[in-house]
């Protein structure tokens, strides 16, 4: 069938594209709730990097325009017609050409390394702001942990919280292999390497959550190492970082939660996870708070106690190639041990 010249399949491709530009556009545009984008920054450093970003595009459009000039300017007005005789040639040693093919590509460089050099200098201060919040980070396979240096002492995985409007510093670690560590809206990623100590300061402008994800292949669970970054006001991250402190390891105020403590105490699930005042694991997350956690699994699903028990019973099902083995235990053991690990809040 035919439609003014186009036939039907053609316009059903053409409308499939046009619609899938029109959700891209949308993604680029809107807000979305969760914004995993560089171009609506909400750091300082996220800024200084979308500045670079938008800098180096414009001189690239700059120099595309002059390219498309000069071939629309060769093709039709120095193109020689049928009849004609062809121009004379330019000698191939034509010292001024060649002295053009040297200074152009050289400021096309200057005009790209000097903002970039600026940004990377920038983001790197030599000293590191005194206000600073220092969190150590560690990359695992497959997952995030997240040490507060100071005071509190608190350690969570892959919910980093962080306090607006205050400097923090990331000292980024390695456990095993590279990893890369990028909260797109809070600035540039940064490669989280074995053996070094890599750094990310920043100050995150604007309360909310954020996705993070590890963007260095790191194996097979790669694309599920994900993180969140939740940017508080000063009081809610004061009383978060109290909360996290305290130890309510210890507390299991009904007999389920008793039940589940001490399976928990007396499981191999102790050799790998710490619960401050229970046990002192460290392959796997702290477990101290693990109920305050909206998700787990690096980020991948909501921390509800259906996907506890899953998660408990098979890992690798949930999480390809994830390091903790399956626990075999009964449906009341079960019950209990994850109603332990969902009130440790
Ligand atoms: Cu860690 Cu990719």
């Amino acid at each position: 069938m035919r439609t003014g010249g186009i036939t039907t399949m053609k316009f059903d491709r053409i409308a499939a594209i046009l619609v899938a530009l029109a959700f891209g556009l949308a993604g680029c545009a809107g807000r979305p709730e969760r914004p995993m984008t560089t171009i609506h920054p909400t750091s300082d450093f996220g800024v200084w990097i979308n500045r670079l970003y938008l800098q180096v595009t414009l001189w690239d459009l700059l120099i595309l325009t002059i390219v498309i000039i000069s071939f629309t300017l060769a093709v039709f007005v120095f193109s020689t017609r049928a009849g004609e005789a062809a121009p004379p040639s330019t000698a191939a040693s034509d010292i001024r050409l060649e002295i053009v093919y040297t200074i152009g590509p050289a400021l096309v460089i200057l005009m790209i390394s000097i903002p970039t050099v600026r940004t990377v200098f920038r983001s790197q201060p030599a000293v590191p702001p005194k206000n600073a919040v220092n969190i150590e980070v560690v990359g695992h396979q497959w997952w995030w942990e997240f040490n507060y240096l100071d005071g509190s002492k608190v350690a969570t995985a892959n919910e980093l919280h962080i306090p607006v409007a205050r400097p923090v510093r990331l000292q980024l670690k390695a456990y095993d292999v590279i990893h890369s560590f990028w909260v797109p809206a809070l600035g540039g990623k940064r490669d989280v390497i074995p053996g070094q100590v890599n750094e990310i300061i920043l100050i995150a402008n604007e309360p909310g959550e954020y996705y993070g994800q590890c963007a260095e292949f790191c194996g097979e669970s790669h694309a599920n190492m994900r993180f969140r970054v939740f940017v508080d006001t000063p009081e809610q991250f004061a009383s978060w970082e109290k909360a996290q402190a305290a130890l309510p390891a210890k507390l299991a105020p009904t007999d389920a939660l008793a039940e589940g403590a001490k399976i928990f105490a007396n499981s191999p699930c102790t050799t790998c996870h710490a619960v401050r005042g229970v046990s002192k694991g460290y392959l796997g997350p702290d477990l101290t708070h693990f109920g305050s956690r909206t998700t787990f699994a690096s980020g991948v699903y909501p921390n509800t106690p259906d996907n506890i028990a899953k998660w408990i019973t098979n890992p690798v099902e949930m999480k390809p190639g994830a390091m903790m083995p399956n626990f075999a235990v009964s449906s009341d053991q079960l019950a209990a041990l994850t109603a332990y690990l969902e009130s440790l809040k």
